[in-house]
């Protein structure tokens, strides 16, 4: 390992400071016995920025970027219950920048969660009808079309849904620095488990890791249908990595990394924020095995995906496994307790 490249692709980069970092990094050792192996959790539901979660590591590069363009207008997109628009709507509050947020979903009649965060933090919020478990092709057109047209008359700073795009990469490749201080200068882990999304996060813990020459692997879990995933066109984490590698210049190549990326469309995920029962399983086992709440869209389904691998042994006995707690307890708090 070696920490001195991974410090200057990220040393030069504009930053804002967003966050309230380090997050805890703590062992979940009951969980852990029970699944026979070592069970850590990086908890960046405690980021600090709104409800905490994901996105405050992503924003702090991506507005950066965004400010040091000349931005005083945001505009981003997402579903009706996005974590991702409710957090950008309250960085670019902290900064003193406007913010439009273009929703799909069908508008509520008296929104809560998320959709009623962003409304108090005083975004513009647009709403195109969407349905959001499995958007189809011509919803998801006329989102974009939205979107163009609002950047368009607002001159404003486009951010894609997740922020994800090769300027939030750095977000958690910051990420991986911040363990390794935690860790009195090692990286204890051989698997590190994520929710995937639209992939920034997964893409950003990849990227820190080969940088800093870590031969762990990233266990990236899809969270949405593959249909929904193929319509996104997401792409896995190497193609983000190698993006962000050409826009900065960094002297990496992913061929020759003994770090892993572990990327798969799931063929029996049933939809973006549908729950199954191993989700709610797993949601309860956290709370109840080790006093954390997990988030039913996201980190409720990682935790499935982490218990069925150690239990089939895709993930071997003994191994050390760093958990990401992504965030999304906003969604936790207005869902019904099961
Ligand atoms: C709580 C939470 N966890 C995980 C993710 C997934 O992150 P990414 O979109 O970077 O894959 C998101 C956002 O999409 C999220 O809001």
């Amino acid at each position: 390992m070696t920490l001195d490249r991974l410090d200057a692709a990220l040393g030069p980069l504009p930053r804002v400071a967003l966050g309230t970092w380090p997050t805890p990094l703590v062992p979940l050792p009951r969980l852990g016995e029970a699944l026979g192996i070592d069970l850590w959790v990086k908890r960046d539901e405690c980021s600090g920025l709104a409800l905490g979660g994901n996105k405050a590591r992503k924003l702090e590069f991506v507005l950066g970027e965004a400010l040091a363009a000349g931005a005083r207008t945001i505009v981003t997109a997402g579903p009706l219950t996005s974590n991702h628009t409710m957090m950008t709507a309250a960085a670019a509050r902290r900064l003193g920048l406007d913010v439009h947020v273009v929703l799909g979903g069908d508008a509520p009649a008296q929104a809560t969660g998320n959709l009623a965060l962003t409304h108090l933090y005083g975004a513009h919020v647009h709403v195109t009808p969407m349905n959001t478990a499995n958007p189809s092709a011509a919803d998801l057109a006329t989102s974009r079309g939205l979107c163009e047209r609002i950047v368009r008359e607002t001159g404003g700073y486009w951010i894609p849904p997740g922020a994800t795009m090769p300027s939030s990469v750095p977000g958690y490749a910051a990420c991986v620095r911040e363990i390794v201080e935690q860790q009195a200068g090692r990286f204890p882990f051989d698997v590190v488990l994520v929710a995937y999304g639209t992939g920034s996060t997964s893409a950003g813990l990849y990227a820190g890791l080969a940088l800093a020459g870590i031969p762990a692997t990233v266990q990236a879990v899809a969270v949405s249908s593959r249909a929904a995933m193929d319509r996104f066109a997401a792409s896995p984490p190497t193609t983000l990595v190698q993006a962000a590698i050409e826009l900065y210049g960094w002297p990496l190549d992913l061929a020759q990394s003994t770090t892993r990326c572990v990327w798969e469309r799931p063929v029996d995920e049933p939809g973006y924020g549908i729950e199954t029962p191993a989700s709610q399983a797993a949601l309860r086992r956290v709370a109840r095995d080790e006093g954390y709440l997990l988030d039913p869209t996201y980190t409720a389904k990682a935790a499935a995906a982490l218990i069925a691998m150690a239990g089939d042994g895709r993930i071997a006995a003994g191994a050390r496994v760093l958990f990401m707690h992504t965030g999304g307890l906003s969604t936790t708090a207005a869902a019904q307790a099961h």
